[in-house]
């Protein structure tokens, strides 16, 4: 009999006909989020299964799973996943690193540049049919060459950050927990500062770390007030490395200028008073989603969950061997 597996929400077709080879495979094409009580039920007799990032992975979920072996993320961050619990109980967990480096730097750059040159505003006040005449001070932004930059984890995702900088002529700071090798840093032209001259030196200040208890509030009212009034932040993340009510208030005050967002608290309940600024280009978690990256998250989780139940040694694999 073949191993049974859930997918836990809509997946391109090519992923379910791949898993339908090696396994029963129950899907939810509908897309419609599991409740935590739903999620339970639909594992509660499978031996695997690929989930998102709205899919609570925790001890009490696995005390009612008694047959799952691997969990496997179609995402490279895997905050909702406990890699304790699992290794606890013996199941493998698994995230999709690589395959979206550079859509998500991509669309890093994409809000960079939106929010330095107030692409979005500009756009919202042409469609509202406010457009009457060329102006020379008409939407000033910032410039971006020749700009600093600041990177927030220089990861695979920040180090493709920094390689695009290089078009830009920009001075690269980074700042990581473990500084990064001497010719890494030569290769993307980063220079290493602590947090807190990072934030006050650059104009514009990127974040690419993972959400983990250690930065769970990474930025927020003490490391804003140390950025430049000019400054813009850039987010994507993931919610909870800002803290998001005093980013509101940073703004609203005029401590940094401007922000880029992809990510929030919360998400998609976002705070309604981020509506609200003309300076804050907003997106929806949408860093990743190009075809072929998403395409090619989903097929890697896919390959975890198979090499997982087949070999027991996903290539991806993120917490030690179970016993
Ligand atoms: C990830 O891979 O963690 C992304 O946030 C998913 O969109």
């Amino acid at each position: 009999m073949k191993p049974r597996v859930q997918v836990t929400r809509e997946v391109f077709d090519e992923v379910l006909d791949y898993l339908a080879e090696h396994f029963e495979v129950s899907a939810n094409q509908s897309d419609a989020p599991f409740t935590p009580v739903e999620l339970a039920e639909h594992l509660a007799d499978k031996h695997g299964a690929l989930t998102v990032l709205t899919d609570r992975v925790d001890d009490a979920l696995l005390a009612r799973c008694p047959n799952l072996k691997a969990v496997c993320n179609i995402a490279v961050g895997f905050n909702n996943i406990d890699l304790k619990a699992c290794s606890a109980r013996g199941v493998l967990a698994t995230n999709t690193p690589g395959v979206l480096d550079s859509a998500t730097a991509d669309f890093t750059w994409a809000l960079i540049l939106a929010t330095a040159r107030r692409l979005t505003e500009a756009e919202a006040w042409l469609r509202a049919g406010e457009w009457h005449g060329w102006k020379l001070k008409q939407f000033l932004g910032q410039d971006v060459a020749g700009a600093t930059l600041g990177i927030v984890g220089l990861g695979r995702i920040g180090q493709a950050v920094a390689r695009r900088a290089r078009g830009f002529d920009m001075k690269v700071l980074y700042f990581n927990r473990k500084r990064v090798d001497a010719d890494i840093e030569r290769e993307f032209g980063a220079t290493y500062a602590p947090l807190d001259t990072l934030l006050a030196e650059s104009d514009i200040v990127t974040l690419h770390t993972p959400y983990s208890p250690a930065t769970h509030h990474l930025i927020g009212a003490q490391q804003l007030a140390r950025m430049k009034p000019t400054a813009m932040l850039i987010h994507a993340a993931r919610g909870g490395v800002v803290d998001d009510a005093a980013l509101i208030e940073a703004l609203k005050s005029g401590k940094i200028a401007a922000a880029g967002l992809d990510v929030f608290e919360s998400e998609p309940k976002l705070n309604p008073a981020f509506l609200r600024f003309k300076n804050v280009v907003l997106a929806p978690h949408i860093a990743s989603s190009t075809h072929r990256t998403r395409f090619n998250m989903a097929m890697l989780a896919a390959r975890n969950l198979v090499a997982a139940l087949t070999t027991g040694k996903p290539p991806n694999l993120l917490n030690p061997p179970a016993n």
